[in-house]
């Protein structure tokens, strides 16, 4: 069976859900979403605990089925053509699973005759994949014995052994220490460079807020927003600054007409909305000149947690 259909079309590449819906008996996991991730491009999947994103992911997956609203993967549909779309999915889990016992090459090996790659080839991809999750000396060693990060890589390259064209990632960076999220980052960068898309859960934005192109935002089971980082960007940035008098610093940004507020900290820090780089060089620039003893002058977050926190303050 040949896995590139005609459908499979490059504008129709990634993944493409709308209106989707599912329920558990009473409950709504999912009552409507809408989600789009590009081939080429890491799209996250935010929201918090019981927003439904897991549901959502295992729809995507064709793991589960839809009550209803369609589902298109590399233009197919899971629910028609489910063995073309299984080879087209990559699925990592939010944990590695039953599978602890058995060392991190065999886990790959057992993978590669599930997806029926040749016999031939099999020993072959698992170093391959071993060696690009930087799990060569550990690949004989029972999964169990693996670091949460170790476990998330060996849990990518498992996603990754047929060489699918969509990665779906649930919570992937959920408990890895900031150096584990940076070779996170790095791996799916390349990823999405190769072609892919690259789709991420998570509940806590700022681990994304690096790793993202773009943004969907869920809540109780529906979207909220989806955003690309172009467009969360075009929004506006929240900058932080600090100075060695906060009182001056408020006085010439009120002179100034500006709309800011002070945060709490261990130094306070005012915030204020900026539009573009442009607009904070030219008020860093003027506070010098007015003589305003400026410490730091920083964004406070990254474009997409921006628009996180517009979202969370309007549902309060
Ligand atoms: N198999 C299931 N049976 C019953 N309820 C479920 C099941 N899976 C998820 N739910 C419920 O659906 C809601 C969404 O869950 P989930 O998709 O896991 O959210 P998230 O991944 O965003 O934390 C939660 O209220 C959860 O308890
Ligand atoms: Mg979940």
């Amino acid at each position: 069976m040949s896995a590139v259909p005609a459908q499979g079309s490059v504008s129709r590449r990634g993944v493409v859900a709308e209106g989707v819906a599912r329920h558990f008996g009473s409950v709504h996991a999912v009552e409507y979403m809408d989600f789009q991730a590009p081939a080429g491009k890491v799209t996250a999947l935010i929201g918090p605990n019981g927003a439904g994103k897991t549901t959502l992911l295992l729809m995507l997956a064709s793991l589960l089925r839809p009550d209803a609203g369609t589902i298109r993967i590399d233009g197919l549909d899971p629910v028609h053509d489910h063995a073309a779309v299984r080879l087209r999915i990559g699925w990592m889990p939010d944990t590695l699973g039953v599978w602890e016992s058995l060392t991190a090459r065999e886990i790959l090996a057992q993978m590669a005759r599930f997806y029926r790659l040749p016999a031939g080839s099999r020993d072959s991809r698992v170093s391959h994949l071993l060696h690009t999750v930087r799990l060569d000396t550990l690949a004989d060693q029972p999964a169990r014995v693996l670091s949460r990060g170790q476990q998330q890589r060996l849990s990518l390259a498992r996603a990754m052994i047929h060489d699918p064209s969509v990665l779906l990632l649930d919570e992937p960076a959920s408990g890895l220490d900031p150096g584990s999220r940076v070779e996170l980052r790095n791996m799916l960068r390349q990823l999405a460079a190769a072609g892919k898309a690259v789709v991420v859960s998570s509940h806590v934005l700022s681990e994304l807020d690096e790793i993202a192109d773009g943004a969907v935002f869920v809540n109780q089971g529906r979207t909220v927003k989806q955003q690309s980082l172009e467009e969360a960007a075009k929004e506006g940035r929240r900058y932080a600054i600090t100075a060695l008098d906060t009182a001056a610093l408020t006085a010439r940004l009120r002179e100034y007409g500006l709309v800011f507020r002070v945060e709490d900290g261990r130094r306070p820090a005012v915030s204020l909305l900026l539009m573009d780089d442009a607009d904070a060089s030219s008020l860093l620039k003027r506070l010098v000149n007015d003589d305003v003893g400026v410490v730091s002058f920083a964004p406070a977050a990254g474009a997409l947690e921006e628009t996180y926190m517009t979202l969370d303050a309007e549902r309060r």
